[in-house]
């Protein structure tokens, strides 16, 4: 989740609604990520989610893996670099499958964790090439 604070009150456009000075906003992000009106079918792996047109479509605030604004992820574009380069190096080397051990989707969530985690991990299959 996304963590602000209100500097002054803010009435919310379009809703009677105000959010008073001080109040702590929790932004949940992952909820919005698995929103079915957002995103349907939310647990279906999909990349077309994520093709020009569809992006073009939705509002940028509901893709907010980096949050957004001027408090945004400094290390947006490493994480991104590094995350790549792991993968391509990991698909290089390796084919990953799915196994009897494979957690079945949708996945279930450590709550005490800060982080999100899966329950038990997420097992694969690993063959070198
Ligand atoms: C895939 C990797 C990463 C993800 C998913 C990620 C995600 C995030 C998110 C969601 C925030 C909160 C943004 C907001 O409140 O709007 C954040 C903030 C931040 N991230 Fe990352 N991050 C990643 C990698 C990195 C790396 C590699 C660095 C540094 C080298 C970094 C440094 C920071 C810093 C300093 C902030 C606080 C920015 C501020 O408050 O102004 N992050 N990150």
């Amino acid at each position: 989740m996304l963590v602000r604070k209100a500097k002054n009150d803010y009435p919310i456009e379009d809703t009677p609604h105000t959010i008073p000075k001080d109040t702590l906003i929790f932004i949940p992000v992952y909820t919005v990520h698995h929103d079915p009106k957002i995103y349907p079918h939310p647990h279906k792996f999909n990349p077309e989610r994520f093709n020009e047109e569809n992006m073009r479509n939705r509002h940028p605030y509901t893709y907010l893996p980096f949050g957004e604004g001027p408090r945004n992820c400094i290390g947006m574009r490493f994480g991104l670099l590094q995350t790549r380069i792991g993968i391509i190096t990991m698909l290089t080397n390796y084919r990953l499958t799915v196994c009897q051990k494979t957690p079945k989707a949708p996945p279930e969530f450590i709550p005490s964790s800060i982080v999100l985690k899966v329950k038990g991990g997420i097992w694969l299959r690993v063959d070198k090439l």
